[in-house]
C-alpha cells in the first residue's frame, strides 16, 4: 500500500524526525559502493547506511570487527557520490570509538570529512556516552543502535534474540531515553521483542528504526545484499526476500560461459 506522504528533495536528520512526528514510516538500506547506492538513492530510500556489515558482506569476514575506519571511509565516499536524495548514515568502526571520546571525535570528523556522510551510528548505550557526548558536541549527527549490537558479538556469545530477560529489556529502555536526552537524531534496535521495540519507540520522540524488531517501530532497516537474495545462507526470520539474486545471477553466469565456449558470443552485430 503506497501512502500520502511529504516530498523531500533531500532527507536530512530532522527530515526524519519529522517523518515520525507525522506518523510516516523511514525506510532504510545498507549500500556500500556506487552502483547500489545509487539504485537504491533513485529508488527513493530515506536513508542509505554504509553499515559496518560491509566486512561480512564486501569482504567476507565473519564478523563486523575487522574493517577500518579506512576501509568505510572509502565505502562511504563512494556511497555519497551517488546519493542525491538519501540521508548518508556512516558506521564508526569497532574500536574507533570506545575506548577514548577524543579518539571517538577524531573517528568521527575523519569519517564527516573524508566521505562527505551526513552523520554516523554508534553501538552501545551508557558505556559509550561520553564518546557519544563528544560528538554529538562536534555537530555531527548520531544515530544510536541498542539490541544486538554485532561489534559485540564475542561479548554476547550468539546472534540470538537480545532483551528477552527484564534487566536487560530494562537497561535497553534507559539507554534508549539517555540517547534520546543527549541529542541523538534516531536510534537503530536490532533483534529485539516486537512489543520491547514498540515500547520504546512510543516513548521516545527520536524515531526507532528496527531490524527483527517487528511493526511498532517508526522505520525498518535491511542489509540490501540479503533483501534482493545476492546472500543466500543467512536465513533470519526478520528477513524478506524481494529478489533471488544469488540463483538469478548463477544462472546468468552459466548462460555467459556456454555462450563463450560456444563461440555464440560475440555475434556479428556485437562486434566491430
Ligand atoms: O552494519 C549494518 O548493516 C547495520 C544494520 C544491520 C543496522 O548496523
Amino acid at each position: 500500500m503506497s501512502v500520502a506522504k511529504k516530498q523531500y528533495k533531500r532527507v536530512t536528520t530532522n527530515s526524519v524526525i519529522e517523518m515520525k512526528a507525522n506518523g510516516e514510516k523511514i525506510s532504510m538500506l545498507t549500500a556500500y559502493d556506487y552502483t547500489m547506492a545509487k539504485i537504491v538513492d533513485g529508488a527513493g530510500i530515506d536513508i542509505i547506511l554504509v553499515g559496518d556489515s560491509a566486512s561480512n558482506v564486501m569482504a567476507g569476514h565473519e564478523t563486523t570487527l575487522p574493517i577500518t575506519l579506512n576501509e568505510m571511509i572509502y565505502h562511504a565516499s563512494s556511497v555519497v557520490r551517488a546519493a542525491k536524495r538519501s540521508l548518508v548514515v556512516v558506521d564508526l568502526p569497532f574500536g574507533t570509538y570506545q575506548s577514548d571520546p577524543k579518539e571517538a571525535l577524531r573517528s568521527a570528523i575523519r569519517i564527516m570529512k573524508e566521505s562527505g556522510g551526513h552523520a554516523i551510528k554508534v553501538e552501545g548505550g551508557k558505556e559509550i556516552k561520553e564518546s557519544i557526548k563528544r560528538i554529538l558536541n562536534a555537530g555531527i549527527p548520531v544515530m544510536g543502535h541498542l539490541g544486538l549490537t554485532p561489534q559485540s558479538i564475542y561479548k554476547f556469545g550468539t546472534y540470538t534474540v537480545r532483551a528477552r530477560e527484564e534487566a536487560e529489556a530494562k537497561k535497553l529502555k534507559e539507554d534508549a531515553k539517555m540517547l534520546e536526552k543527549m541529542g541523538c537524531f534516531a536510534l537503530v534496535l536490532e533483534k529485539v521483542p516486537a512489543k520491547l521495540a514498540q515500547e520504546v519507540a512510543e516513548s521516545i520522540s527520536i524515531p526507532v528504526i528496527g531490524i527483527g524488531a517487528g511493526a511498532g517501530v517508526d522505520g525498518q532497516v535491511l542489509v540490501t545484499h540479503d533483501m534482493v537474495g545476492m546472500t543466500h545462507e543467512f536465513n533470519p526470520k526478520f528477513l524478506r526476500r524481494y529478489l533471488n539474486l544469488y540463483e538469478e545471477m548463477t544462472n546468468v553466469f552459466k548462460q555467459y560461459i556456454d555462450d563463450v565456449k560456444s563461440l555464440d558470443f560475440p555475434n556479428e552485430s556485437e562486434q566491430y
